[in-house]
């Protein structure tokens, strides 16, 4: 088992904190600290508009920071573009379907056409196309889950059809932890010739993902959740389809030539980054791959593996049910589940008073928690720096609930 924890400065604050919450951010190590800071002491410049030597470095630091992300994600350089979240890539994405895109034309969507979703999503990777669907007339259509919440891929022919210019889905769930069969989705979705959109938000943190060879047209995620600065997200996009498509949102650093009447616009990426990038960010992203590559992929695979097969173990306590797979298998470390007859605040608030950090809510995924016939759920994920006294502490913890509530 790897054993990360002191390289997180946050434990060093709080020695008694265990950090269950890594679906929703991830802690930062010293090493993503460190480079924050040695960006801002000797590397901070604006990107695409200096020719003195610090904006030179920087436009070199960027250049980097590209490839690194286009190395570790399996794409081109030019494919990789920055965001500042997965929900404004997916947003993004969504807007270069619209009937007024200039040259997107014959992509873009008709009341005649259909967007296949999947009753797992998140509401971004929901609510964009449901608000393209409101304004170009489409039909929205979704994939079903099973009753453990995987997504099923057994009607795929029945839903996705030569109707379908849309097929945009979770790679991973941030409820069920159930990774997606991508393969046979992907595959039915280019067969009729429909674009595929990958929510990669909680795939890319845990698993070896390579757009390239899922043959995805477009993908996202963001870096606050596999230890990078808050404020950057990836948009990863087919160079053959990011050369189709228009500027979506428009400014500075974009442009190839402007007059008072018309302009036009560089290549991608820089074509879809206008305005001034979150650089110190972006920088901090590229340290947290370097971080994750020293650490080794697999390394952390197999340990999130190992305390994904211990936190399962919750399912054997009286009055806790888990929503998504009970076994460990073709799934990660995100566990979501309720406690009979105690409200998932409830729940959460025993685990702080024990200094264990877990989510209760709705994660954001309002529709499969109703498919689930519940409001909400406590949700525990874990990450590199999680070890499994932790996790046999969060589920000693955890049998103490009903107890403590007079359940
Ligand atoms: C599957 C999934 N998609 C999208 C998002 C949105 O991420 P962000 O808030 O970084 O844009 C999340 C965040 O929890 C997520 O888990």
């Amino acid at each position: 088992m790897l054993n990360l924890r002191d390289e997180f400065a946050i434990f060093r604050t709080y020695p008694d904190l265990i950090y269950l919450d890594n679906s929703t951010t991830t802690q930062r190590p010293q090493y993503v600290i460190d480079a924050i800071n040695d960006f801002f002491v000797s590397k901070n410049a604006n990107t695409g508009r200096g020719n003195y030597k610090l904006a030179e470095r920087a436009d070199q630091l960027l250049a980097d920071a590209r490839k690194k992300v286009a190395g570790f994600v399996g794409a081109d350089i030019n494919e990789i573009i920055f965001t500042s979240n997965v929900t404004s890539t997916l947003n993004l994405i969504s807007y270069a379907f619209l009937n007024d895109t200039l040259s997107f034309g014959p992509l873009a969507l008709t009341a005649a056409d259909e967007i296949v979703l999947t009753q797992a999503e998140h509401h971004a990777n929901l609510i964009p196309w449901q608000k393209l669907a409101h304004r170009t007339g489409a039909k929205l259509r979704w994939l079903k889950v099973d009753p453990s919440g995987r997504i099923r891929i057994d009607r795929l022919e029945e839903i996705i059809t030569s109707h379908t210019k849309i097929v945009a889905f979770t790679h991973l769930s941030n409820v069920t932890g159930a990774i997606t069969d991508v393969q046979p989705i992907i595959q039915a979705a280019h067969q009729v010739g429909a674009i595929t959109v990958l929510d990669a938000c909680q795939s890319v943190p845990h698993l070896n993902v390579n757009f390239h060879d899922l043959d995805i047209d477009f993908a996202g995620f963001s870096g606050h959740k596999m230890f990078a600065s808050f404020g950057t997200g990836v948009w990863y996009g087919k160079s053959e389809l990011l050369e189709q498509l228009q500027p979506v949102v428009y400014g500075g650093g974009i442009v190839e030539d402007v007059t008072l009447e018309t302009s036009s616009f560089v290549d991608s990426p820089l074509r879809f980054e206008s305005g001034t990038k979150n650089f110190d960010s972006i920088y901090s992203l590229m340290a947290a791959i370097e971080f994750i590559e020293h650490v080794g992929r697999t390394n952390l695979i197999d340990h999130e593996y190992a305390l994904t097969e211990k936190l399962l173990e919750i399912q054997n306590i009286d009055g806790i049910r888990i929503l998504g797979p009970t076994d460990h298998n073709n799934r990660i470390g995100v566990v979501a589940f309720t406690v009979e007859g105690v409200h998932p605040h409830d729940v959460a608030q025993f685990f702080d008073s024990q200094n264990i950090c877990v989510r209760a809510g709705h994660h954001c995924t309002k529709p499969l928690h109703r498919i689930f016939g519940v409001p909400a759920s406590v949700r525990a994920s874990v990450s590199a720096y999680n070890s499994l006294a932790e996790i046999d502490q969060f589920i000693e913890t955890l049998s103490k609930v009903r107890g403590f509530f007079g359940v």
